[in-house]
């Protein structure tokens, strides 16, 4: 990817979701020995289950590697069994949340507001958050995608971002763990109505919010897709749980 000096660096996050045991620290060391050997052009970051957070960020002291969590709840603290919250993740010592993950929105049946009320949570924590926007088959094949995404998107963003760092990670959902990449025209089409609507809400400020793409980026595509324009680094999920995998992506940006 070509960087100006105004160009933020490239995004490169692996969400591991539902994945990874404590043998899995070792990939993500392995990612921090080769990116402490040769450093990369893009900022990388991984997003553990909460069950490993704290080791990994343990693991990853000293090193370029950021981490995050992959949900935060919108209160600090209180009876709400299983969740957790953006305080906690900085304690953990993560640095970064994403936020409104469709599989969050479909599993969780969390809304735009949800989805708002949990930025504002990281911010007051202090952390960096990706927010996940994404249309399904049924709204693409309808002809809905962009107007459904840049409506999400404005319902998902509070104001209090202003200011705040924070990126944008496009995800179609039929894209997500099927194999099935958006193609570059799509991907191309969709950035640049969501860098639209984020100008139109942050002036210029959003002119320099990074939007990752996220859906089946993998070695062989992620060349492709990173240098379309306005695509500032990738949501990576199933390539991001082996070291070799995610390194090539990230070696791409
Ligand atoms: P995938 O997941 O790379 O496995 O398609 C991406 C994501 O959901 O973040």
């Amino acid at each position: 990817m070509t960087q100006s000096s105004t160009t933020p660096r490239p995004l490169i996050a692996g969400n591991w979701k539902m994945n990874g045991l404590s043998v899995a620290l070792d990939e993500a060391r392995a990612v921090a020995a080769a990116l402490d050997e040769r450093p990369a052009a893009a900022r990388v970051a991984i997003f553990p289950p909460a069950t490993l957070l704290h080791r990994l960020a343990d693991v990853l002291a000293g090193s370029v590697v950021l981490v995050g969590g992959q949900d935060c709840h919108a209160k600090t603290s209180g009876a709400h069994t299983g969740d957790i919250s953006a305080e906690m993740i900085g304690d953990a010592n993560g640095t970064m949340v994403i936020v409104g993950h469709s599989e969050r929105r479909t599993d969780h049946g969390e809304t735009c507001q949800h989805v708002a009320a949990k930025v504002e949570a990281a911010l007051v924590a202090g952390l960096e958050p990706i927010i996940c926007v994404g249309e399904s088959l049924e709204q693409r094949q309808a002809g809905e995608a962009v107007s459904f995404v840049i409506g999400q998107l404005h319902n998902s963003l509070p104001a209090s971002l202003k200011g705040q760092a924070f990126s944008v990670a496009y995800e179609p959902i039929w894209a997500i763990g099927t194999g099935h990449v958006a193609s570059v025209d799509n991907i191309i089409e969709m950035h640049a109505a969501i860098r639209a609507e984020l100008i139109s809400l942050f002036g210029e400020q959003g002119g320099g919010v990074p939007i990752l793409y996220g859906g089946s980026v993998k070695p062989d595509n992620a060349a492709e897709i990173l240098a379309a324009p306005e695509v500032g680094g990738a949501l990576v999920g199933g390539a991001s749980l082996k070291a070799k995998d995610f390194l090539a992506i990230i070696e791409a940006a």
